[in-house]
């Protein structure tokens, strides 16, 4: 064998190093009107602001779902809630913030019930049990931490644009704003970032009965 033919040997072998396994984003098999979503979401942000999380940067969040009749439910920390991060160099593991009970989260805010937002609830209420279920803010240039969650999430993107990838373990996709519904697996360790110009905006609800492999 010849140097070149070495090469190529040792390309192909790499090539098969590099096949990505998408299993933990998971497209659903229902669908939304995307146009209906987009104004729903319009009808929403006029009168109501992303709350911040209590405070963190590039954080934005707006809750559709709340404990029956508690809407400090939905405030600060709460909008947020536990997740486990690796801050520095160590690697070493920690949690932050505050865990949520996210089966209390049953009532739809009544705030929102003359919006497309009720629909899409009560479709998804069928097919899922579901924890919280809130709009999530990602503004151009930002990302998350690199966290892992309790549980799946299940995402409609509302607004997108192609610089917005989820990062899952190694493996990142883009997930279209197409009225399409998709159930990531935020078990494992992930990140979104925005590398837009334009804000993105997801519909994101956490997921407590959906297995991944
Ligand atoms: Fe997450």
């Amino acid at each position: 064998m010849n140097i070149e033919n070495k090469n190529i040997v040792n390309l192909n072998l790499k090539k098969d190093e590099k096949i990505l396994d998408f299993s933990d984003f998971q497209k659903q098999s229902i669908k939304f009107d995307i146009n209906k979503l987009q104004e729903a979401y319009n009808q929403i942000v006029q009168t109501k602001k992303f709350e911040d999380g209590g405070g963190i940067a590039h954080f934005g969040a707006i809750s559709l779902t709340q404990i029956p009749g508690d809407p400090d439910s939905v405030k600060g920390s709460k909008a947020r809630g536990v997740y486990w991060t690796k801050p520095d160099k160590s690697g070493k593991e920690v949690s932050r913030d505050i865990s949520i009970d996210e089966s209390a989260y049953s009532e739809f805010i009544p705030d929102y019930e003359n919006t497309y937002f009720k629909e899409v609830f009560d479709t998804l209420s069928s097919k899922y049990k579901l924890g919280r279920v809130r709009i999530l803010l990602k503004e151009p240039r930002s990302t998350l931490s690199w966290h892992r969650d309790p549980e799946p999430r299940l995402h409609i993107p509302l607004i997108t644009n192609p610089g917005c990838l989820m990062v899952i373990d190694n493996v990142a996709k883009h997930m279209p704003a197409d009225g399409s519904v998709w159930v990531t697996n935020n078990t494992k360790y992930h990140n979104a970032f925005n590398g837009g110009e334009e804000n993105r905006v997801h519909l994101v609800a956490c997921v407590l009965d959906y297995k991944f492999n």
